[in-house]
């Protein structure tokens, strides 16, 4: 067994094939339960607090106090992460209403919740072909109304990727009563007129980490940003549409529905935003 194998679940690190949960697991009957992603570059936490903090509103929305202190969570993760400091990962943490004695929709007012961590590696070679441009869909938001969440419920996220894969796309871009919420996976920005424009956070997208620093480090080298919703056909014209995550940083979208974006390669409002984001990340690595 190696280091890599190793998973935190409910107070105990275990290998992943030891680690096992309740088949009455609340989180595997309903659902019922919150997750959180977080990058670790060189072994090095990204942005924990915000991620933390995100975690903790999740739970909140769905009746649970948090389950353990910043202190805490940063000493589980920091004891995952640390034999992979030559590489670079991704944290995933789930957290479930635990299991009870009988399958009831009813919230038990007892309970011991489940906690689960465990990292991967976020792979250098995606992040390169994904810097070269991504082709995207737009498709129904299907999704329920809470996305602001971040609910292991994640059928509707999936089924609508599936659809984007199937197409050959990497995302699909979702739209709700005629606005583009968000990826599937991911939040979105347009760059039109040298201005960046994302929608507002709230309950109809999840309130991204990468999608606050983008507008941080657009803010600080002087690129105007504008949080507002965006109409559907506001994506054609688009100078450039970029989709944002944990895992998959900034994507360029060169082409939507299968119709080119801009000049069809990643624009150079992108190749700015990039290059600004990879410093920031870089700072963490020494
Ligand atoms: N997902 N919107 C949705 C629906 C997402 O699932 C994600 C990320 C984001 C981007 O959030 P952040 O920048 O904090 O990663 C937006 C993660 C990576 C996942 O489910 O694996």
């Amino acid at each position: 067994m190696t280091d890599s194998q190793k998973v935190f679940l409910n107070g105990q690190f275990l290998a992943k094939d030891e680690a096992k949960i309740s088949v009455l697991d609340r989180g595997f009957l309903f659902a019922d339960g919150i997750y959180e992603v977080i990058p670790a570059y060189a072994g090095k936490l990204f942005r924990l607090p915000e991620h933390l903090q995100r975690l903790n509103n999740s739970l909140q929305a769905i009746r649970m106090p948090p389950v353990m202190s910043d202190q805490q969570w940063a000493d589980i993760l920091n004891q995952l992460v640390s034999p992979h400091s030559q590489s670079d990962q991704s944290v995933y943490i789930q957290v479930t209403r635990g299991a009870q004695q009988n399958r009831d929709h009813k919230l038990p007012e007892d309970y011991q919740p489940t906690i689960f961590a465990m990292c991967q590696e976020i792979a250098p070679a995606s992040l390169d072909i994904i810097a070269k441009g991504i082709q995207a869909i737009t498709l129904d938001d299907i999704r329920w109304s809470w996305c602001h969440i971040k609910s292991v419920a994640l059928l509707g996220n999936i089924l609508l990727k599936q659809q984007a894969t199937d197409q050959q796309c990497a995302e699909a871009i979702l739209i709700k009563d005629g606005f583009a919420t968000e990826g599937s996976a991911s939040n979105l920005f347009i760059v039109k007129n040298q201005q960046l424009i994302t929608p507002p956070k709230d309950h109809k997208l999840l309130p991204g980490i990468t999608r606050d620093l983008v507008l941080e480090l657009a803010k600080k080298h002087g690129i105007k940003c504008v949080e507002r919703d965006i109409a559907e056909q506001e994506l054609v014209t688009a100078d450039e549409i970029w989709l944002t995550s944990s895992t998959r940083e900034i994507m360029p979208v060169i082409e939507l529905n299968k119709r080119v974006i801009g000049s069809g390669e990643p624009g150079p409002l992108w190749h700015i935003m990039s290059a600004k984001f990879s410093e920031f990340k870089n700072q963490l690595r020494h």
